[in-house]
């Protein structure tokens, strides 16, 4: 296929070549590749201990990656000075993998955090109440505005989650394994919720998850990470009738 490299190199929001990450001699990343484009929803599927979560630290910079090269909406991350880069990072909503509320914070208290390390966004002015409420709102748990995460189910939980991701309006949403955990009608939901709020704000979300349902309802497109590499790419459709071996042990359930 002949990509029309001058039109869709202007539509990518983040972009990683040739990422190689090892923990002594677990080669974890072996060259791995992808092009995440604006109002897409991109998503990475690979087994368990593929290398998923690691792909996406070394993305968010909670890991550093031993060579390769990340790009953020046109910048390369590594020449960046910190200043710049903590205004990229407001602009990259990151849903870690389970939850991570604060336990000892109410869901109030959970959305105001990123809003307090982000201040530079909205400007001193904010109106953090209406801020929290309008996020909240957004994944339908307004009354729940008071509680301890103890006090949660397991799909709340995730929804707040989401709502501190959402909360400082993001460009890119990184979703780490959003389903994992949850009941398949609970899962349902989470994934209908992302679907909104792609509509709702044009985000381009770059999804991780080994979960086939999620993986068919919710990808525009889809790269399979298998040996550390961007092994197969394409639509749910072209991937899930191919014959290799390695591609079909995903799909068969
Ligand atoms: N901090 C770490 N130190 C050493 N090994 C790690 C670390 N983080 C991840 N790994 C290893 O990297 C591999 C990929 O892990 P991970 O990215 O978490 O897999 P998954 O695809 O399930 O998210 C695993 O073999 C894991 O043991
Ligand atoms: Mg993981």
């Amino acid at each position: 296929m002949i990509e029309d490299n001058n039109i869709s190199a202007l539509n990518i929001v983040l972009e990683i070549k040739d990422l190689n990450k090892s923990f002594g001699d677990n080669h974890v990343l072996n060259g791995f590749n992808m092009k995440l484009h604006q109002g897409e929803n991109l998503v990475i599927m690979g087994k368990s201990g593929s290398g998923k979560s690691v792909m996406i630290k070394c993305l968010v910079g909670l890991m550093e990656a031993d060579s390769g090269l990340i790009s953020v909406m046109h910048n390369d991350i590594t020449t960046l000075t910190q200043e710049a880069l903590d205004i990229l990072r407001a602009d990259i909503g990151f849903l870690f993998q389970g939850s991570a509320l604060y336990d000892s914070m109410t869901v109030r208290e959970n959305l105001e955090f990123p809003l307090r390390r982000h201040t530079n966004k909205f400007g001193n002015d904010m109106n953090t109440e209406k801020l929290v409420i309008e996020a909240l709102e957004n994944v339908g748990l307004a009354h729940a505005i008071d509680l301890m995460p103890s006090e949660l189910s397991g799909g709340m939980k995730r929804r707040v989650a989401l709502a501190r991701t959402l909360i400082l309006q993001p460009k890119i949403i990184l979703y780490d394994e959003p389903t994992s955990g949850l009941d398949p009608i609970t899962a349902k939901e989470i994934i209908i919720l992302m679907q909104d709020i792609q509509k709702k704000y044009g985000t381009s979300s770059l999804i991780i998850t080994h979960d086939v349902d999620c993986a068919r309802v919710i990808s525009d497109r889809m790269i399979l990470l298998i040996d550390g590499i961007d092994y197969a790419t394409g639509t749910f459709t072209e991937l899930s009738t191919l014959q290799d071996p390695k591609i079909k042990a995903f799909f068969k359930q």
